[in-house]
Parts: C-alpha cells; sequence; structure tokens
C-alpha cells in the first residue's frame, strides 16, 4: 500500500488539510483543482500539480473532496471529467469521495466509474478542517467492497476512525444525518445563548454549564468561543450548511418522512444568508439571526 499512488481533486478548506495529511504520511500524492491557484501550497510540501482533472485518472487511487452534488457531477463528465482520457492510459482502480453530496449523486457517480472498471468508495468525513488538523475527522464509508480495505488505510491516514456503513450509498446517508443533527444543535445553542444574555444571564456562564452538562460536547465546547466573544473564523459557511440541510430534507421527502424540526432550521439558514448577516463566516452566526429575531443587540463577552 505505501507505493500506492494517489491523486487528489478538490483544495477547498477541507481538501487542502486532508490531502496535506496523507503528504505528511509520506503517500505519493499528485493534486487538481479547479482553481489552479490552490495547488500551491501543497505542491510546497511535495505534491505534483496535475493539470486536468482527466490527468488524476494516472494514479492508482482518486481521492475528491469538493462542494456539492454538480461539483461530484463535473468530475466524472464523460467529455472532460475523470474518465475522459483514453483507457489505455488510466491506471486509476478506486475512486474515494469525501464530499457531502446526496446518495444518488454518489450511487450516479458510482455507476460512471464500474462503467470504466473503477471501484468507487463514499466516504463523508465528519470533522471541520481544525478538527481534520488535529487528527481527530472521523469518516462513514460504504461502496464497492473489493475497495473499503484501500479506501480505510488510506482515511486513517487523514482521520482517527473510519466507521463502515454498507455496500453502496450508506455512508451518504448517514453523513446527511449526521449534519442535521448538527444544524439543529447550533441553532438550538444559537436561541439559548440569545436567552440567556437577553434576561441579563452572561454567555460565557450559560456555555460553561452546558458544557459541563450531560447534552455538553465536543461540538458545544468547541462552538462556545464564537457564542461569548462574538468572532466567527469559517470552518464551514451558512451556505454550505443549508446545502447539506435541504439534501437531508430532499431525502425526507422522498422517504416520506415529516422532520417539522429540521424544516424549521433550514428556514433559519435561510434567514441568515438571505440577511447577508454571516457573509463570508462561520454558520454559528446564527446566533446574529437570533438576536435580531429576538431585538436584541449582543456584545463582545471575554471566556471565562
Ligand atoms: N468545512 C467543513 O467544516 C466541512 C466538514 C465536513 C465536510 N465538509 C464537506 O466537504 C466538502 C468541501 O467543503 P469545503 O469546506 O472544503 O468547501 P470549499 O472550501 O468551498 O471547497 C469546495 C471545493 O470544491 C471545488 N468545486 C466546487 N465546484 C466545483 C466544480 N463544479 N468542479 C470542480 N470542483 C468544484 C472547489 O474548487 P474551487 O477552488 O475552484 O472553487 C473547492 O476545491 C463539502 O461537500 C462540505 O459539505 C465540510
Amino acid at each position: 500500500m505505501s507505493e500506492t499512488t494517489v491523486a487528489w481533486v478538490g483544495l477547498g478548506r477541507m481538501g487542502v488539510v486532508m490531502a496535506g495529511r496523507l503528504l505528511a504520511a509520506d503517500t505519493p500524492l499528485s493534486v487538481w483543482n479547479r482553481t489552479a491557484a490552490k495547488c500551491a501550497p501543497l505542491v510546497e510540501l511535495g505534491a505534483t500539480q496535475l493539470h486536468s482533472v482527466a490527468d488524476a485518472a494516472s494514479s492508482d487511487v482518486v481521492f475528491s473532496m469538493v462542494l456539492d452534488d454538480g461539483a461530484l457531477a463535473a468530475l466524472h463528465d464523460p467529455a472532460t471529467g475523470l474518465f475522459s482520457g483514453p483507457p489505455a492510459q488510466r491506471s486509476v482502480r478506486v475512486w474515494i469521495d469525501g464530499s457531502t453530496v446526496s446518495p444518488v449523486a454518489a450511487e450516479t457517480a458510482a455507476a460512471a466509474a464500474a462503467a470504466a472498471g473503477v471501484a468507487y468508495v463514499s466516504a463523508p468525513i465528519s470533522g471541520n478542517p481544525g478538527v481534520v488538523e488535529s487528527g481527530n475527522a472521523i469518516f462513514a464509508v460504504s461502496g464497492d467492497p473489493a475497495a473499503l480495505d484501500t479506501a480505510e488505510e488510506l482515511c486513517l491516514r487523514i482521520g482517527r476512525l473510519v466507521h463502515r456503513v454498507g455496500s453502496r450509498a450508506e455512508a451518504n446517508v448517514v453523513k446527511l444525518c449526521t449534519n442535521a443533527l448538527l444544524a439543529v444543535t447550533m441553532q438550538t445553542i444559537a436561541e439559548i445563548a440569545v436567552l440567556a444574555d437577553k434576561v441579563g444571564v452572561s454567555r460565557a456562564a450559560l456555555m460553561g454549564f452546558v458544557n459541563e452538562s450531560a447534552i455538553g460536547s465536543p461540538f458545544s465546547r468547541y462552538k462556545t468561543a464564537n457564542m461569548v466573544e462574538l468572532e466567527f473564523p469559517t470552518t464551514f459557511t451558512a451556505q454550505g450548511q443549508r446545502k447539506d440541510i435541504r439534501l437531508a430534507l430532499e431525502l425526507a421527502r422522498q422517504a416520506e418522512v415529516p422532520m417539522p424540526v429540521l424544516s424549521e432550521t433550514e428556514v433559519a439558514f435561510s434567514r441568515l444568508v438571505g440577511s447577508g448577516l454571516g457573509e463570508g463566516l462561520d454558520f454559528a452566526t446564527l446566533v446574529l439571526n437570533a438576536a435580531r429575531d429576538a431585538g436584541h443587540t449582543l456584545q463582545p463577552e471575554e471566556l471565562t
């Protein structure tokens, strides 16, 4: 496995740190990104820059990390995508995708891969870029059983745990459900922070107690600074998080599963995105939305 060559496709906020961990683990790596300039930090660390996505197919494994269903579809576009080059020049045998996309998009990509003789694995990741950098991200993995060992071995160079959940697009479902829980939790944290503040209780005191209680979690702990200091460096944008909520709601619509709490949360995200309040910032700016709805102005506090 140490000689397996990997082509990394997609160097956004997540891709750049994930690919960086593969390089740190001495993985022979080439990289491609739609906006070529984003390859520079990885090239400085020793990766080879590719000039088209089709060039990625000359590695043993392709690992992609792109924004959404449309971006994943672009990767297997018959005219310009991964499998658009001459089959004789193609050595890829496994395509692993870490993006948060719908099960339908994953199954469509898997079918395109299968037609090219390539095994496809969905490997969506849980953990923001900081969590990835610390080695604590986890993967849900599903897909072609023949490729799961390869996927697991590579994912464990990036994160701390691989959770195998099936042989089709089950991992995509698990990821969307997990993100739905995350989005609803963030909205509720924002609401209680505004409630406490408006009735005269410090947000630092509130979050200190929540974090020690049974409902406290790594997530409530790392969002505490946002709630207290009102600084919002981006881990994930509100637009990106809303994209995942909408994918979960679409799955729920198809399956006839009412999700009233998630539906309300989608509205809160749309109010945030539409108002421009959190433009370019983290989705924890939901707290600004909640304060505006309450006719209340928050002031930055110090973390205790
Ligand atoms: N950020 C997080 O905390 C987090 C955590 C877990 C999972 N995720 C998921 O990880 C994925 C990437 O998130 P991110 O935060 O890294 O997003 P990002 O910073 O916006 O990066 C998106 C990446 O997708 C590429 N892309 C977009 N449209 C494309 C297209 N049509 N063709 C080819 N490439 C395209 C972008 O290329 P350009 O550079 O050219 O725009 C960029 O490399 C998303 O599915 C997200 O839901 C994010």
